[in-house]
């Protein structure tokens, strides 16, 4: 039964874990809606220190920054990684992370008392950086402590913290709420709170027990949490899993980014990593949740916000249905399919807003809400996890350096340039995502193996086998197959 395993630990555990991802989808949603108010924030600021309103360009400029500042700390932030998971555990990272949450929290929340726009940029930085931490600990620990029957299923409650964060950033910057010239303060500095929770709350949660097996060599103390977590004495299983891991990691103790790229065994796996990164990002996600208000104002939409809350709760209740089907359809099917889904919808964007016909506002609605629901589907949560199932131990925190790294550094990208792309193309600009989500197909169809249902132990043993064996590759029809018939529920 699909429930076997769903213990309360677990949950709670898995719940408190995703906090994390709820603060990175706040302060990605959160400087969308008060855009305005901000703005005149920043020209208060100016007109006090140098006696004269802001010039446009400045204006433009320091607003830019302080929205992009976010992704260049959650490109830091996520390259960092592997400097703290395997010193100070999985838990303790996430815990003193929040150290970053507080900070930031401060500087964001205080910088209107301060009449200092450039507390606002370093509190944007600071908690762009946790973000980028966040994006490793979190999918990192989760994969770790859950059962293999629940890995994509668990793995997806990242992606629903990340996607409820958005909503609620979307919904608490309504002008009657905190998007206003008096509150706006409070917006940002909300993130103080779900960053006390964690605190209170992560000291209850066990340490990965393969970090405590594997790295640490604490067999009582791993066999413990285990035992809590899967609420039975019965973890023999489990446990000679994870010594088979810890065997094969003898030869391979820690891989370095280097060596991920250098050894055979790993390149094709850190290959299929990065390219799953690049294909949640570059399918343009993110032109809809930072600049989807707009996007409706120009195909004629005439409450331009509240159709960009309807993108959020369609965004949320996606990624629902993707937690409830993903460890029965697997995940190389779900992202062939959201990837198509999502180019059609950018076909129908693109006729939308190239026919402005009065009818066409709907159709550009229906275009975007089925955009982010094919997203949803796959290319929202399974890249971020699927990096904890590519890999064993030795390798994991490196290569989920190099996928955070790159999930941001396109994300980064794709902000700072949707903006000048759409003036150079126009209505057009989405047929650039349609063929890169076809690429993306192209490869997902032929490179990424099914992992759904497989151990750890047996997904990189597929690989070493087919390291091993150059010339001689998966079919699609047998990477499908991988997953066997033990994974189902
Ligand atoms: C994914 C992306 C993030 C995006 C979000 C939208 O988590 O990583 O950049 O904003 O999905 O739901």
């Amino acid at each position: 039964k699909a429930d076997r395993g769903l213990t309360l630990q677990l949950m709670m555990a898995v719940g408190t874990a995703v906090i994390g991802s709820l603060q990175f989808g706040y302060n990605t949603g959160v400087i969308n809606a008060p855009q305005k108010i901000i703005e005149g924030f920043l020209n208060d600021t100016w007109n006090s220190r140098y006696s004269e309103p802001i010039p446009t360009t400045s204006l433009t400029t320091l607003w830019s920054i302080s929205v992009a500042i976010f992704s260049v700390g959650g490109i830091f932030g996520s390259f960092s990684v592997g400097l703290f998971v395997n010193r100070l555990g999985r838990r303790n990272s996430m815990l003193i992370a929040n150290v970053l949450a507080f900070i930031s929290a401060g500087f964001m929340g205080f910088s209107k008392l301060a009449a200092s726009w450039e507390m606002l940029i370093i509190g944007r930085f600071i908690v762009g950086l946790y973000s980028g931490l966040s994006t490793g600990f979190v999918p990192m620990y989760v994969g770790e402590i859950a059962p293999t029957s629940l890995r994509g299923a668990l793995g997806t409650l990242h992606q629903l913290g990340i996607v409820l964060g958005i909503l609620m950033a979307q919904v608490f910057g309504i002008e009657s709420i905190m998007g206003n010239s008096t509150l706006w303060p409070f917006l940002l500095g909300f993130t103080f709170i779900p960053a006390m929770l964690q605190c209170i709350l992560l000291p209850f949660c066990p340490e990965s027990p393969r970090f405590l097996l594997i790295n640490r060599n604490e067999e009582l103390k791993a066999r413990e949490v285990l035992e809590k977590l899967r609420g039975t004495e019965e973890v023999g299983a489990d446990m000679q899993e994870m010594k088979e891991e810890a065997r094969q990691m003898m030869k391979e103790k820690k891989v370095t980014i280097l060596e991920l790229f250098r050894s055979p065994l790993y390149r094709q796996p850190i290959f299929i990593a990065i390219m799953l990164q690049l294909s949640q990002q570059l399918s343009g996600i993110n032109a809809v949740f930072y600049y989807s208000t707009r996007i409706f104002e120009k195909a004629g939409v005439s409450q331009p916000v509240y159709a960009t809350i309807g993108a959020g709760v369609v965004n949320t209740a996606f990624t629902v249905v993707s937690l409830f089907v993903v460890e029965r359809a697997g995940r190389r099917s779900l992202h062939l399919t959201g990837l198509l889904g999502m180019a059609f919808s950018a076909v129908l964007m693109t006729i939308a807003m190239a026919l402005l016909l009065p009818w066409m506002s709907y159709v550009s609605i229906v275009a975007i809400f089925s955009f982010v629901a094919f997203f949803e589907i796959g290319p929202g949560p399974i890249p971020w996890f699927i990096v904890a199932e590519l890999f064993s131990q030795g390798p994991r925190p490196s290569a989920f350096a190099v996928a955070g790294f790159s999930n941001w550094s396109a994300n980064f990208i794709v902000g700072m340039t949707f903006q000048y792309v759409e003036q150079l193309c126009g209505p057009y600009v989405f047929i650039i995502f349609t063929v890169l989500l076809l690429g993306f197909f192209i490869f997902t169809y032929f490179k990424v193996p099914e992992t759904k249902g497989r151990s750890f132990d047996e997904i990189s043993a597929g690989f070493r086998h087919e390291a091993g064996q150059s010339g001689e590759k998966y079919t699609p029809d047998e990477m499908n197959s991988l997953g066997g018939a033990d994974s189902q529920l």
